[in-house]
């Protein structure tokens, strides 16, 4: 097993400039990722913008049209005022918990994975350009570790996959630089919504290493430094994948 992967992956570091994932996509998928009525992603996004307006004390009574919510995504992970790094998924919840009073949605539930995609995909297209002085910079230097600590029974770091060989084949994929700005995103082998952890879970496994839960600071702080990785690159959520 170890033999046969480190074969498929010659460890040579090549100097390549990060591309957008999307270049990476087969042509069919590529083109399916752009037409919404092609793209089963967005019955989650039509799915959300519907939670977004339902009930008294909406997300919708406070922020208005979800229109509003143009750009946030290119800024998240991002630190909230009492010092905890958010993602959107986050974000979210807090201010269903906080703002509505109610119980949260759930990591991974349908109703957060729609709202999620919604408000992500009003960004569409935008550069990425998460905050990364101050409060975040901590943060961005433990994801920056976690990307570089070899993992796993395999031995390997997300970069010896995202960067040294990004563009070879593994396992029928074609490897890409390992952004996130594809999610959430509609899986084919998933049959469904998936948010970026719950990918990032399936790397973990992938080499052999513990898979950090869903919402784990590990995976948040990798979020965060994937997202400064990906800065200048566009938000393509709710991605399409394989
Ligand atoms: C009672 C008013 C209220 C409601 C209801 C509410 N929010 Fe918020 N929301 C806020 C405020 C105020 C902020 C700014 C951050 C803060 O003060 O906590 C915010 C921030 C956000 C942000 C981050 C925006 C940014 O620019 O960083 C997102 C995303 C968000 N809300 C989504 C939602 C969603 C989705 C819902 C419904 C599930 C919702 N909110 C319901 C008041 C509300
Ligand atoms: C053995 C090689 C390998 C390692 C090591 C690895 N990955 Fe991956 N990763 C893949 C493959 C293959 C895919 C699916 C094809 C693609 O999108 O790159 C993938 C997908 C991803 C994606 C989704 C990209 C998209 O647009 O759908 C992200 C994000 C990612 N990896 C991040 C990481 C991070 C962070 C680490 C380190 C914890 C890591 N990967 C370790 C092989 C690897």
């Amino acid at each position: 097993m170890k033999w046969l992967l480190l074969a498929l992956l010659p460890l040579t570091a090549l100097a390549q400039e990060i591309r957008p994932s999307q270049e990476f996509l087969s042509p069919t998928l590529r083109a399916q990722q752009e037409d919404p009525s092609r793209h089963p992603g967005w019955l989650w996004v039509d799915e959300g913008e519907a939670i977004w307006r339902r009930g008294e004390n909406s997300c919708q009574s406070c922020h208005g049209d979800i229109a509003s919510m143009r750009g946030v995504a290119t800024r998240y992970p991002a630190v909230a005022a009492d010092g905890a790094l958010l993602n959107l998924e986050a974000r979210i919840e807090r201010c269903r918990v906080e703002k509505q009073g109610a119980a949260p949605f759930g990591l991974e539930s349908e109703a957060l994975l729609g709202l999620t995609a919604a408000v992500a995909q009003r960004s569409r297209g935008m550069p990425m350009s998460v905050p990364v002085e101050g409060p975040a910079a901590a943060f961005l230097e433990e994801g920056r570790a976690f990307y570089a600590t070899r993992q796993g029974q395999l031995n390997l770091s997300c970069g010896q996959c995202h960067d040294a060989n990004a563009g070879r084949r593994l396992r029928g994929d074609v490897i890409s630089n390992g952004l996130g700005t594809g999610y959430p995103a509609y899986r084919l082998e998933w049959n469904g919504m998936g948010s970026l952890h719950r990918r990032l879970r399936a790397c973990s496994l992938g080499v052999r290493a513990t898979q950090f839960p869903l919402g784990s600071r590990e995976y948040l702080t990798l979020e965060l430094y994937l997202a400064h990785r990906a800065r200048g690159m566009p938000v393509e959520a709710p991605g399409l994948r394989r």
